[in-house]
């Protein structure tokens, strides 16, 4: 396979809101970025994703655009952000760009003009339809909750939108909107940008009308025009968000013959925490055989993406980890697991602090539409304030989204303002600048593994062979040019026995020390042969 230079790269990613407030108004902006640049060099990342800092109503954080040319006021100005692209290119990183074209906020030009009437030139920008039996076309639902359908009242016909009744879903079918996607995706590939995440990019095929939503008919026919009409020929990185893609979807997306997409986020991982507000414990089997999965499906014939965290999913450590006793040692842990294998990995602000979810006490804690639309809809079904926030300490999407946090002072060093949504309470022991200072901090441990990759190209091409262990340890090797790699995690928080081969050269550990035939809590080891 063609070698490219996102391969051997290392993805922040960014949730600006939340990561560093410049000018004291309690919103993370870009400047805040800008300043931390340094932070992320210092860590070793060569990518930055920034979710959306395009103008918004801020209904879904940034995700509901109105207008895709400027900088939303609370996040700066487009000289801040031609300013930060500057800074990191100084630096050896570039920006990728979140391109939210799924839908639009309902305050954008496009929308204002559709609901103006059937006859309006952005009419057929977005979905529209008549109602059936006095009612909804038909029973597709919100992802935040409530019929997907909202209805007009001027026109009497409804419009779909997938996320909230503020975010109208695009119409990919036609044309011209599709050359203004493309138009405005060229203004900011000229800008000087690495790339694109695609956020729910499995949706622009969809055909509402016959309840196909993910993955319709068009999708990789729209992809294939995107590429030859805008990033093709520059080699930029772009990922798509695909919820519902298993192996031999991805390779659709990602086939390097097929000119779409450098890579997918597939969530299948994720998935296996079960039913969004009803979340169980991993087994470390049914993980295991995933991982196996992905790295042999897309070797040699697409590229993974390496992910535990995003702004919409709670902290590792507390989900796959354990954020008490053995904070530090299973984030530690989850890293090695997870970067250790093939692909792109992409970590999220503040899990190299192994930051920890919120635990929140209150509903007035939380920000997040689809956390209070849940709320709402459960209170309504005399549900009890307790058995509901207990749902939304597991799962909330505000787990991730609480600031960065910088240092011991007030509030994490986030801001001097009061911050849009509360800091976590555990900042004066987690946080940035104590972690800096501590050689076995989670941060410093990601910045070995970090540079470890880097130094050895077999992280980067080698192949991968899951070994076959019992179901609390992950085992695999990494075999490249003659040389074998060898990665093994204890899942467990327990002591564990193993008659692996592990003599050789230790690389990294959270222990540091060559691992014996009983893992400590866990352990997590690299050794080369
Ligand atoms: C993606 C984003 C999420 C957003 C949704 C709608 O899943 O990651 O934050 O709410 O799309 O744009
Ligand atoms: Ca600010």
């Amino acid at each position: 396979m063609e070698k490219h230079w996102w391969q051997n790269s290392v993805v922040y990613q960014i949730y600006p809101k939340s990561f560093c407030d410049t000018n004291n108004d309690g919103i993370g902006d870009i400047n805040g970025i800008t300043e931390k640049l340094d932070y992320i060099k210092y860590l070793g990342a060569d990518i930055i994703w920034i979710c959306p800092v395009y103008c918004s109503p801020q209904d879904d954080n940034g995700y509901d655009i109105s207008d895709y040319y400027n900088i939303n006021p609370e996040a700066g100005t487009m000289e801040d952000l031609e300013r930060l692209i500057s800074e990191a290119d100084k630096r050896g990183i570039k920006i990728v760009m979140d391109l939210v074209v799924n839908h639009t906020s309902d305050e954008h030009k496009w929308f204002v003009e559709a609901k103006k009437g059937k006859d309006n030139p952005y009419r057929d920008y977005y979905v529209w339809a008549d109602p059936v039996n006095g009612g909804a076309p038909n029973d597709i639902r919100s992802t935040f909750g409530g019929s997907a359908w909202e209805f007009d009242e001027a026109s009497g016909q409804y419009y779909l939108h997938l996320f909230s009744k503020k975010q109208p879903d695009l119409n990919w079918e036609n044309p011209r909107l599709r050359r203004d996607i493309y138009d405005m995706m060229n203004f900011w590939i000229d800008k000087g940008i690495g790339g694109f995440r695609m956020d729910v990019i499995e949706y622009i095929g969809k055909k509402p009308l016959e309840k196909i939503t993910a993955n319709g008919p068009m999708l990789h026919k729209y992809l294939q025009e995107m590429n030859a009409e805008t990033f093709g020929r520059k080699n930029l990185l772009t990922v798509g968000e695909c919820w519902a893609a298993d192996t031999d979807i991805a390779k659709l997306y990602c086939a390097p013959e097929r000119h779409e997409l450098s890579m997918v986020f597939q969530f299948e991982h994720i998935s296996l925490r079960g039913n969004k507000w009803n979340p169980k414990k991993v087994n470390l089997s049914d993980l295991k055989n995933l991982m196996n999965k992905w790295q042999t499906a897309m070797h040699n014939c697409g590229w993974n993406t390496l992910f535990w965290n995003n702004h919409d999913i709670p902290r590792v450590v507390s989900t796959f980890g354990n954020d008490g006793e053995y904070r530090v040692q299973s984030a530690k842990m989850l890293a090695v697991m997870m970067y250790c294998m093939q692909g792109t990995p992409f970590i999220f602000q503040g899990e190299e602090l192994g930051m920890t979810n919120a635990y929140f006490k209150s509903i007035d804690e939380c920000r997040d539409i689809e956390t209070l639309n849940m709320y709402k809809e459960r209170k309504e079904q005399g549900i009890s304030d307790e058995n509901i926030l207990e749902k939304v300490r597991a799962s909330s999407r505000d787990n991730a989204r609480t600031p960065m946090q910088w240092d011991s002072s007030e509030n994490a060093g986030f801001t001097r303002g009061t911050p849009w949504i509360g800091v976590n309470g555990n900042y004066s022991e987690i946080n940035a600048a104590a972690e800096m200072q501590d050689k076995n901090s989670v941060l410093n441990f990601y910045k070995k593994l970090i540079a470890m990759r880097k130094n050895h190209d077999i992280f980067i091409y080698g192949s991968f062979v899951m070994l076959p262990e019992n179901d609390d340890i992950c085992a695999y090797d990494r075999i490249y040019e003659g040389k074998r790699m060898r990665v093994v995690c204890n899942y467990t928080d327990q002591s564990v026995h193993t008659d692996l081969d592990m003599n050789g050269t230790l690389l990294l550990s959270n222990y540091n020390s060559l691992p014996e035939s009983t893992l400590r809590p866990y352990e997590a080891a690299v050794i080369e042969f």
